[in-house]
């Protein structure tokens, strides 16, 4: 067997290499082949198969209802169209919460069956052991903190996490222990900007930022946000790169009057 690595695909050791160059880290999610073709092409570093899923695909108003054979369908797919950057699965609700053991069992079943080449988790010191259990079995481990869209009904919304001292102390400490349980990187999410940079200051894995500021070491966006696919309302934290949901719409109504009227298909998309 070759010891060459042919592959070009991003390692978490070059992820961990970006903070100390002090270079960006850029992440997107991703739930198909299509866009996840798309996004590798255009060179980002890091594909999440979010369970957001759960909303922006599948209609749900939580991630709760997502499965892990729902998350094996579409991290498959994703896997498929992106030869090149690291794909990052998400552990859904209740795959990991029971025991380290089942945890360990679902994760490897990410890297096995469909792909992935490393999973996300969230929560911070009631997951340590798990995480330890994952990673030490050479499964890398995003961890998760700040606002867990998983523990919604506990939290009480959507809303920023971390603002009083004692909840921000917290946030700092559940980091800390994901870093010593063996986590190779971290999601901040919707945390004051301050908390972000202090966390993203101490800890020695990279920080990944979603309504969390500037000062992380990477950024990540729910992709179908950042597109403008959705168009009832757009958080704070997005920046809206295009406006699909308009140009889709544009697109279909064109083709809806040219059937209407006869002309499609024209000679040009006819056979002889
Ligand atoms: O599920 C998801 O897409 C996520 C990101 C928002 C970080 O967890």
């Amino acid at each position: 067997m070759s010891s060459q690595n042919k592959s070009s695909r991003k390692t978490i050791l070059d992820i961990k290499k970006m903070k100390e160059l002090g270079e960006k880290i850029t992440v997107l999610t991703a739930y198909d082949y299509a866009i996840s073709s798309i996004l590798d092409e255009c060179g980002i570093d890091m594909i999440l198969v979010g369970d957001s899923l759960g909303m922006v695909v599948l209609g749900y108003d939580t991630t709760l209802p997502v499965t892990m054979e729902d998350m094996l369908h579409h991290t498959k797919s994703v896997s498929r169209g992106a030869p090149n950057s690291l794909i990052i699965a998400d552990m859904p609700f209740l795959s990991y919460q029971v025991s380290p053991e089942l945890a360990l069992t679902n994760a490897g079943r990410f890297l096995q069956e469909a792909g992935a080449q490393a999973v996300k988790m969230e929560g911070g010191k009631e997951y340590a052991e798990a995480v330890h259990k994952i990673t030490s079995a050479g499964i890398p481990v995003m961890a998760h903190v700040g606002l867990t869209p998983q523990s919604i009904h506990q939290i009480g919304g959507f809303k920023v996490q971390g603002k009083k001292e004692d909840a921000a102390l917290r946030i700092i400490e559940d980091a800390r222990i994901m870093e010593d349980a063996g986590a190779f990187s971290i999601v901040l999410e919707l945390v004051p900007e301050k908390l972000a940079s202090e966390i993203t200051k101490s800890l020695s894995i990279p920080t990944i930022g979603i309504g969390a500021g500037i000062h992380c070491d990477g950024q990540v966006l729910v992709v179908n946000d950042m597109l403008g696919l959705f168009d009832k309302f757009t958080p704070k934290h997005v920046k809206k790169y295009a406006n699909l949901n308009q140009e889709i719409k544009k697109a279909v109504k064109n083709y809806i009057s040219d059937v209407k009227i006869s002309s499609f298909p024209d000679a040009e998309h006819s056979f002889k």
